[in-house]
């Protein structure tokens, strides 16, 4: 069970400046527009007027404004203050200088972009504005605005006519507000102790990203804490054993406060995703001293504070850092902050504090440049060689002053410069600034990371070489348990670039992708890779926290969110939220009931509400009802536009059901819930019988057709025994009238080889798996690919929609474990291994292993010099394995090595 940490044991110290402390406290309104009654089709901008008074004048006027999507215009008194074409920039807050403002009448008049998500009704399209001058607050509330649909040239002058409604504040609840980017802070205590501790505990967590040095030294290697999650429920806590960092006599702590997940933008939710400002800082430091008794140092009103030299610094957009502003000493004992400020309480938040006991974000490798060239004058491109989530680290020496700037991106454009293209409106832009150090200067970002494979460097004093950059790669530190390694390119290509996409995206939250304004915690991408990445890694610990995450933000009537955290408004896709049974299955099937029971029972009340969301309003075993958003075999090879139906999305969501059912019924039987798995088995039935009657024909044909249609339903066990033989030769008949290539998307992907090559189709397996024109993840592979692309034709796809490190059609993956190198679990835990390789000379030689709570199963395989294939089983102590080789007797092995051929 997870720990609670006891929030009362130290108090929220607020990590922002005065001048933000006065915005938040004048407080901000969203203001909102409905349809006109009787408009029907979907407009693309709102209009919005404010007329108000002065009284006096307000000097130096800011505008402060945001909008709830786009925000293409600003006027003030018929004079156009801001414009901009960028279809998402009105999230971020823009700050507008206005001069000063003369007594008097005034308008403001605004147009937004109405946000058209394709996964829910239109919003109706917002705005929250905020006008300060001459410490005075000007702050709208929705009635204060007028508003309109389709206004024509010069809508903003003159009389409003009937047409211009007030504004009404939004029907649904919009829990972030767009306070304005900040400057980190720094916050610090000097404390005394009467002598060398022996142990002392940091407790250290705070909305916004935290990095704390202890008496000028950093405390632990964890980065980009606190983690993700859903800050209105959770939050989490990393505790250090800090004994070795304090003495006896005068100490001091610092914590560097900077924007981090919790006050980065989330796409669809934009700054404070979950929750409001400002950021806070909350930490206890528990010491023991050698007399046995305890003192506590917490963040309390002793505390001081002040600007940090990191002036920006955002999750997607990327950080700005001047290196002049920096305090040297200021974490150290002796430091004089008789000029900082002091601090005041932040309001306490209601989430739950709980200790991270998933293992941590970390830098673990650091890659080299591969290549650098110069494009333009004065513009180095460095190519690390690799499509990674991190940063770069500089070493730099030049004027004090001089500005070097890192824009990072996965691919490069005719013109050698980085294309940015794909990254949306994420920014991925670093900016340091030197102190001008003669000794040189090192710097890394702390509240950022990019996917990139590429940055390029302007700005940069002299040539910049090889040695002055590395790429840093960052993410969570989950043990690895699995190798593969194989001759045949296609393959190792494979295996590589999936388990770079792991690395990419298990940063934290099990991300779709780490590079544009997304890097959201889809669940439909982790539960189809999930098997996969339990190959690759333990991910024991961080099952565990997203699915607690899960439970947190899943809906009061039961279903789940399609991203956690919520940052979406989308909750209940099959295929997706699936996810919440897949998950704790897949860890039980991987690592055995001992490592999975207090994972499933903390679960199951969740996953039994979940199940009933589907079942309560679908008798007959079809899932028809509450398909809310319904994504289906989503990025298909036939899909023109992304919600298209080519495969009917009845029937994927009915096979998602029934497996889930399957699966429910047998994780209540593994955890002794007799009654339930009678439940689920029985409802089990039901859906198989209502799929079979639907969309499977007396030959073994099934739906339209398409090749997701018959996979899912064999993977899922949903054909009768009698047809599955006809379902599977139809499939391979599919696959090769469309010219031997998988027409799947990310439901049907991960399955197809498997059922293929349990259905005695191992040789078309082969050959999908192998080959290399489009589509397939040879072509991938061809292309140069160093990690899984999000589209089959990611080459050429939409660049709105195409991510180059996307990990779940990469779940293919799990069948080179299982079916390359035979390695399959045969009983929860791989207390037996069910060893079937498919010993296919194509394939070639190869070796993999797998680290198990047993020891490490291994095996190798190749081609003896007739070109007979041979295969090697190692099993440990206590190990035993049915080995099933093509055309011949399965046979039972035991621990040892086993050579066939
Ligand atoms: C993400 C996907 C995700 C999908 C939902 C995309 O924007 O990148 O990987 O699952 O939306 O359909």
């Amino acid at each position: 069970m997870s720990t609670i940490i006891d929030s009362t044991a130290a108090c929220w110290l607020a990590a922002e400046d005065a001048a933000a402390r006065e915005e938040r406290q004048a407080g901000w309104y969203w203001a909102w527009g409905t349809l006109p009654a009787g408009v029907t089709q979907e407009p693309k901008l709102r209009e919005f007027v404010w007329d108000f008074h002065l009284d006096e004048p307000l000097a130096d006027a800011r505008l402060l404004i945001a909008a709830q999507k786009g925000l293409p215009g600003v006027w003030l008194d018929g004079q156009r203050v801001h414009e901009s074409a960028d279809m998402l920039s009105g999230r971020a807050m823009q700050d507008l200088a206005l001069g000063t403002l003369a007594a008097g009448a005034h308008r403001l008049a605004a147009q937004v972009r109405i946000f058209h998500p394709f996964i829910a009704e239109p919003r109706q399209g917002g705005l929250a504005a905020l006008l300060r001058g001459g410490g005075r607050f000007l702050s709208p509330q929705p009635a204060d605005w007028r508003t309109r649909v389709g206004s024509e040239p010069g809508w903003h002058l003159g009389d409003l006519g009937p047409e211009w409604l007030p504004a009404s504040a939004p029907a649904e609840v919009i829990d972030w507000l767009p306070m304005p980017a900040q400057p980190a802070r720094l916050l610090r205590r000097a404390f005394h102790l009467s002598a060398r501790p022996v142990s002392a505990t940091l407790s250290l967590t705070g909305f916004g990203g935290c990095e704390a040095e202890l008496n000028g030294r950093r405390v632990g290697d964890a980065l980009l804490a606190p983690e993700n999650s859903d800050f209105r429920h959770r939050l989490l806590v990393q505790q250090h054993d800090v004994t070795d960092q304090l003495q006896a006599g005068d100490n001091a702590i610092g914590v560097m406060v900077g924007d981090g997940f919790y006050a980065s933008e989330a796409i669809g939710r934009g700054r404070y995703p979950f929750g409001g400002a400002p950021r806070r800082l909350w930490l206890t430091l528990d010491i023991t001293l050698p007399d046995g008794s305890r003192q506590r140092i917490a963040t309390d009103e002793q505390w001081r504070a002040a600007t940090a030299p990191v002036r920006f610094a955002e999750i997607y957009h990327g950080e700005t850092y001047d290196a002049r502003l920096e305090q040297p000493g200021w974490s150290s004992p002796g430091f004089d902050d008789g000029a900082w400020d002091e601090v005041w309480p932040a309001p306490t938040p209601t989430c739950t504090l709980f200790l991270q006991e998933s293992p941590p974000i970390r830098a673990k490798l650091t890659l080299r440049p591969q290549a650098i060239h110069q494009p333009v004058t004065g513009q180095f491109v460095i190519d690390f060689g690799q499509n990674f989530a991190g940063w770069c680290r500089i070493r730099v020496r030049g004027a004090a002053g001089c500005t070097v700037t890192l824009r990072f991106a996965e691919i490069l454009g005719d013109d050698g410069q980085v294309d940015m293209r794909n990254l949306r409106a994420a920014r991925c832009t670093d900016r340091y600034t030197l102190r001008g150090d003669p000794a040189g200067e090192i710097w890394e970002p702390r509240f950022t990371y990019h996917g990139f494979r590429y940055v390029q460097v302007s700005g940069w004093p002299g040539t910049l070489v090889a040695d002055d950059i590395d790429g840093v790669v960052v993410h969570s530190d989950l043990p690895v348990t699995g190798h593969f390694e194989s001759g045949q390119r296609i393959l190792q290509g494979l295996w590589h670039n999936t388990f770079w996409s792991q690395r990419s995206n298990f940063v934290g939250m099990p991300t779709d992708c780490p590079q544009r304004d997304e890097r959201l915690g889809w669940t439909g991408d982790a539960q189809v890779f999930w098997p996969t990445a339990a190959f690759n890694m333990d991910v024991r610990g961080f099952t565990r926290r997203f699915l607690a995450d899960l439970r947190a933000s899943q809906r009061a009537d039961g279903a789940y969110a399609d991203t956690n955290p919520p940052a979406l408004p989308a909750y209940g896709a099959h295929g997706w939220s699936d996810a919440g049974v897949v998950l704790p299955h897949t860890v039980w099937q991987h690592y055995g009931l001992d490592a999975a029971k207090s994972l499933i029972d903390e679960h199951w009340e969740s996953m039994e509400r979940w199940m009933a969301w589907i079942a309560d309003v679908n008798p007959e075993g079809l899932w028809r009802a509450r398909r809310e958003v319904d994504f289906g075999d989503w990025l298909s090879l036939d899909a023109v536009s992304l919600m298209d139906e080519t495969t009917p999305k009845l029937l994927t969501a009915t096979a998602c059901w029934g497996r889930m059912l399957g699966l429910m019924a047998d994780m209540a039987t593994a955890t002794g819930r007799v009654e339930r798995a009678a439940h689920f088995s029985g409802w089990r039935e039901r859906v198989g019988h209502a799929f079979a009657t639907s969309f499977i024909q007396p030959d073994g044909q099934i739906g339209n057709g398409s090749h997701t249609g018959y996979i899912l339903p064999l993977a899922f066990g949903l054909v009768p025994a009698p047809l599955r033989q006809a379902a599977a030769d139809h499939l391979a008949a599919a696959i090769r009238a469309r010219g031997t290539l998988l027409t799947t998307g990310f439901l049907g992907t991960p399955f197809s080889l498997d059922v293929l090559a349990d259905h005695g189709h191992g040789a078309l397996a082969v050959e999908l798996l192998l080959r290399t024109e489009f589509p397939s993840w040879g072509y991938m592979v061809e292309r140069g690919a160093t990690t899984i692309w999000e589209r089959w034709n990611g080459d050429t796809g939409d660049v709105a929609m195409n991510s180059y490190n996307h990990y779940a059609l990469g779940a293919i993956s799990g069948f080179l474990y299982r079916r390359v190198a035979g390695l399959a679990s045969a009983e929860p835990g791989f207390a037996s291994v069910l060893c079937r390789p498919l010993l296919d000379a194509r394939l070639g030689a190869g070796r993999c292993t797998q680290a198990t709570a047993h020891g490490a199963i291994a095996s190798s395989w190749g081609v003896d010099d007739c070109g007979r294939p041979w295969f090697e089983l190692e099993l440990p102590a206590g190990v035993s394995a049915t080995v099933a080789l093509p055309g011949r007797e399965a046979q039972r092995v035991h621990a040892g090595a086993h050579r066939f051929s």
